[in-house]
């Protein structure tokens, strides 16, 4: 079972915070909102529960990882790749790739258009042992395509068109879409992104399945936290905790004036889910003039750079502590220094033990000084607790979408750059 909690009680009772009339006033409306989710459920609360895209992810990455690989290289931007680095840095080692011991190939995620990072990544990987996965639900993101043009090229001059074609996935639309059409025509394999979910809700699609796969995570306690939720979402409706929440980081913005939300992380391998969180909000919710700023933290680090902006700056903030209870390990401070009164004290505590005394005193600090705070609680970080935390933050911004009365699935605002850069590239038509 999946050991998340919400816990808004720092939402209610600091001063200035959201009231219960507040709350019953805006219940009708929520109520609306999850019945409008739960009549018409989108295409993401329908995976947890789809066999065939676990099924399909767990072949290739059989056929991957049987094949003696060194690297695979994920190719994807924005919901094409927020998700499956949320995963790899959640759940396997920091130093994946370097150790001798690891459950799979190197992975490598061809993110951003930066060709240092790209260079850099080809300077590791090893043509003959490489996988590539070109990862694009339109197939035709610039981004994504120049990347993959560019692998390709290694890989085809290194392994023949059919090594790189034997090497390459193509995780995309399965109808449509110009790399559908490649895919096609040079009988690469491919994965689907189901046509009724969008890149920012994809994380349970293949396009995490199967980089956690290849990595060695388990997918199914993946789907089966996810599934959870689905589950307790349906009997619970507006009562779910992530259902509350939407309409608490709605109202803290709309009536409240606190249109900044702060997800700050108390566990180092949670900060790329943070940066996950912070695309779902951001690009579902900001329409119209309307949506709250996401922003990442991680703790303590951050105690040491933003925390006095969160304590004393303007009061336009809401601070969502995610704290994990057990971490996955821990380090004994041995004791030394006894008579050096501002040290000896560590010694016979552990790691994990201050870092999560750090975390509930920032949470009273900020509590004291009138500053709200919501924390969401995991007992440890594991793939059933990821599985469930994805889907209920992605069901919060779904009804967080309806609350504001803007579309949460769609992007309009990012197409006009777009258009732009096909124009100075040269892509006929614009
Ligand atoms: O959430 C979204 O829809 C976007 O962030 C897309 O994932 C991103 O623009 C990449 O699109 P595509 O998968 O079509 O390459």
């Amino acid at each position: 079972m999946a050991e998340v909690s919400f816990d808004y009680t720092n939402l209610i009772e600091v001063e200035g915070g959201i009231t219960e009339k507040e709350l019953s006033e805006i219940t009708p409306r929520l109520q609306a909102a999850a019945g409008k989710l739960l009549e018409d459920e989108p295409g993401f609360m329908k995976l947890p529960e789809t066999r065939e895209y676990a099924d399909a992810c767990l072949r290739t990455a059989g056929e991957i990882r049987s094949s003696s690989p060194t690297d695979f290289i994920h190719i994807g931007i924005g919901g094409s790749a927020l998700g499956p680095i949320a995963l790899h840095r959640a759940l396997n080692h920091p130093y994946y790739n370097q150790m001798p011991e690891r459950r799979g190939p190197r992975i490598h995620f061809a993110e951003n258009t930066d060709p240092a990072t790209l260079a850099a990544i080809l300077d590791v990987a090893e043509p003959e042992g490489t996988w590539v996965n070109v990862v694009t639900k339109s197939g035709s993101t610039a981004e994504t395509m120049a990347g993959f043009l560019v692998v390709r090229g290694m890989l085809a001059s290194t392994l023949g068109d059919f090594g790189y074609q034997h090497r390459t996935i193509a995780t995309t639309d399965p109808e449509e879409g110009f790399l559908k059409r490649i895919a096609d025509r040079e009988d690469l394999r491919t994965l689907p992104i189901p046509k009724d979910v969008g890149g920012r809700f994809s994380v349970l699609s293949p396009v995490g399945l199967l980089p956690a796969a290849v990595t060695g995570l388990d997918t199914d306690a993946l789907l089966r936290g996810a599934a959870e939720c689905v589950r307790e979402v349906r009997e619970r409706g507006a009562e779910h905790p992530a259902v509350v929440g939407a309409a608490m980081h709605y109202l803290m913005d709309t009536a409240r004036g606190r249109n900044i939300r702060v997800m700050m992380t108390y566990a180092d391998a949670l900060e790329r889910v943070a940066a996950w969180f912070v695309q779902l909000w951001a690009e579902s919710l900001g329409k119209d003039g309307k949506g709250s700023t996401p922003h990442g933290a991680v703790g303590t680090t951050d105690q040491h750079s933003q925390l006095q902006l969160y304590m004393q700056g303007p009061q336009d903030k809401v601070i969502e502590i995610v704290q994990v209870e057990e971490h996955p390990r821990d380090l004994e401070i041995p004791p030394a220094y006894e008579d050096l009164e501002g040290v000896g004290y560590l010694g016979g505590h552990t790691m994990a033990e201050l870092l999560n005394v750090e975390c509930d005193a920032t949470r009273r600090a900020l509590t004291e000084a009138g500053r709200p705070n919501a924390t969401i609680r995991l007992d440890r970080i594991s793939e059933e607790n990821l599985g469930y935390l994805f889907v209920a933050l992605e069901v919060q911004t779904a009804i967080a979408g309806s609350l504001y009365g803007v579309n949460a699935f769609d992007q309009p605002g990012v197409e006009a750059s777009k258009r732009f850069t096909y124009s100075r590239m040269g892509r006929p038509g614009y």
